[in-house]
């Protein structure tokens, strides 16, 4: 591994432990927002009731907790590379009964499991914060069993995702920031079309598909829009945080004005749009 990719996951583990009181703080809303994103990659999956689960960036727990339901006769592995998130997640495993299911704090490009151990492995919104898509997804392959079921979410276009594309934008517009450089953590880095399922293929998995799936993000105000973004969403924090106070103050103002756009029935409703890629380890 390079000391370029050391150093965006020593970053991404520090980031990710700050936001985890964030994610546990807004769990429910996380929960609702993502789920369509969730059940479309435990569709992918297939899974039966003794299905070996592996959920790789798993966070604060999905979408492997809703799938250790699914499979009473089966376990679910949960890992990620902040202990802070997967602390998170080992409490509402707690909190839910659930028996079958334990974690791992660990880079997705250095699983310390057993080959061909997964009868399907997720990674829901993990890639986009990875050095790079191809060592973690030789590991998933590593670890899955032949005909095993691999499946990620990845963030589409900003213009699919106006729900960080609206802050994003708005900073670039008021800050001489320069884009982040190729190969850095990013909301949009993998949203061409076709990239995915490419290197699915590369990585060689057979049975591959990608397919987009949508959601909104619904916020009844734009302060607590604004309260949850900038508590969940690292890479907008990011951006917040080379600011200065009155630069802020101005991005702020501006957001809350071009919400106005997104509001129907009385709340604000902002596109959520994700690629879903799937493969089978022939
Ligand atoms: C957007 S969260 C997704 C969490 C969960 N899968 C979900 O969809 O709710 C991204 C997760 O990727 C994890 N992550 C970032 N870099 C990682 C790496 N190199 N290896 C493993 N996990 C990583 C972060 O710690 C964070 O929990």
């Amino acid at each position: 591994m390079s000391v370029a990719a050391d150093s965006i996951r020593d970053q991404q583990r520090i980031i990710w432990d700050q936001f985890a009181a964030g994610w546990r703080k807004w769990d429910a809303e996380l929960l609702a927002w993502h789920g369509p994103f969730g059940a479309a990659l435990i569709e992918e999956a297939r899974l039966h009731p003794r299905s070996s689960v592996l959920d790789v960036a798993s966070g604060t727990g999905e979408p492997g907790l809703t799938a250790a339901a699914l499979v009473p006769d089966g376990h679910v592995v949960l890992t990620d590379i902040s202990a802070g998130m997967l602390k998170v997640a080992e409490a509402k495993a707690v909190a839910r009964g659930l028996q079958n299911v334990r974690f791992e704090v660990c880079d997705a490009a250095a699983l310390p499991l057993e080959d061909e151990s997964f009868d399907a492995v997720f990674c829901r919104f993990g890639f986009n914060f990875f050095p790079a898509i191809g060592p973690a997804l030789r590991e998933m392959f590593r670890t899955a069993r032949p005909g095993a079921r691999i499946t990620a979410a990845v963030w589409g276009r900003a213009a699919e995702n106006p729900w960080a594309s609206l802050i994003q934008g708005t900073l670039a517009h008021h800050t001489e920031l320069p884009p982040p450089p190729a190969g850095t953590p990013g909301l949009f880095r993998y949203s061409a079309a076709g990239l995915m399922s490419r290197m699915f293929r590369d990585a060689g998995l057979v049975d591959v598909t990608e397919r987009r799936a949508s959601t909104d993000l619904v916020k009844a105000s734009p302060e607590l829009y604004w309260e949850f973004m900038t508590e969940i969403a690292t890479t907008v924090a990011a951006g917040l945080a080379q600011t200065d106070r009155e630069a802020r103050e101005l991005i702020r103002s501006d957001v809350f004005q071009l919400l106005g756009r997104y509001e129907h029935d009385g709340a604000i409703r902002l596109r959520s749009t994700a690629t879903i890629v799937a493969g089978t380890r022939g």
